[in-house]
């Protein structure tokens, strides 16, 4: 696995490999690898012929106050990892090179609707600094198709709205959560939780599950279900961000109506910010 830190290199790397006929896949990365980012590599290596890591700490999308600067930083043992896992070309861009000219002057992508509220509510800018970031590699790269993680629901529900509306041609392919034995998606951001606070952790999944659980068992008072749900997390001794019932595709609050749904969950434990989110189709469970 070769690893390129410039556009020109990655765009010659690229080329010779569509030359020789290759598909080329594209998982984007901020770095710090765990399981759940060895899965969509494999994923990719599955689907195409090369495929394409990157590894960028966007300071875009991160808001004044969040954790950009103690973000991990691990290339040597994130590039061991992608070897291991099949990855043919890693791009490791310094911030230098991707906004060469700053970033107060940056074009920016921005995907209204689908980035307000949840996650968008609490860090504005975020889904901004998302999709703008993701565009650049997009164009950088030009893949046939580009793999996300589904723990980040409202991230690639923003990232397949802005595939369609600007006409790339670029599959966008969602993966499943990989979740620790306990239940905890896997997160980078898991490694500043303390021994105890990792302990109790796993009540986010088994908030979502409860919920999925009554819905399936005929439950439609939202309302209700929520606030008990975030009666729980406080008792845990979490900070919920937002907890909240939304349709599967479009992300409008869910009605009773609605057979896709997803739960969506942010929550503070200590200073550590943690998401997670279950879709349940009715209809495919029932
Ligand atoms: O999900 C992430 O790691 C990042 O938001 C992404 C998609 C690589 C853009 O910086």
């Amino acid at each position: 696995m070769n690893t390129v830190k410039t556009v020109r290199e990655l765009r010659a790397a690229v080329a010779r490999a569509r030359g020789e006929g290759k598909r080329i896949g594209f998982v984007p990365t901020m770095g710090n690898l765990h399981s759940g980012h060895v899965a969509l590599i494999t994923k990719a290596t599955q689907r195409v012929d090369f495929v394409v890591a990157s590894i960028f700490v966007n300071p875009l999308q991160f808001g004044a106050g969040e954790d950009l600067d103690k973000y991990p930083r691990t290339l040597a043992a994130d590039q061991e990892k992608l070897l291991q896992a099949g990855c043919h070309l890693l791009f490791a861009p310094s911030v230098e090179e991707m906004y060469p000219e700053g970033t107060a002057g940056q074009t920016r992508v921005s995907v209204p609707q689908l980035s307000e509220g949840l996650c968008g509510a609490s860090r504005p800018g975020h889904f901004e600094g998302v999709a703008t970031v993701v565009s650049k590699l997009f164009n950088m790269v030009q893949p046939d198709l580009a793999i996300f993680g589904q723990k980040d629901f409202q991230q690639l529900a923003v990232i397949k709205s802005l595939v369609h509306d600007l006409n790339m041609p670029i599959q966008i392919i969602g993966e499943p959560t990989v979740r620790a034995a306990d239940g905890l998606a896997l997160s980078s951001r898991n490694g500043f939780l303390s021994e105890e606070q990792r302990a109790v952790a796993p009540i986010v999944y088994r908030t979502l599950s409860s919920i999925a659980e009554a819905i399936k068992q005929g439950d439609r008072d939202f309302p209700a279900l929520i606030s008990a749900q975030i009666q729980q997390l406080e008792a845990a001794g979490l900070r919920p961000d937002y907890l909240e019932i939304r349709h599967g595709q479009t992300l409008r609050p869910a009605t009773a109506q609605d057979r896709d749904l997803v739960i969506l969950v942010a929550a503070f434990l200590g200073t550590t910010r943690l998401i997670d989110n279950l879709h349940l189709n009715l209809d495919a469970t029932a």
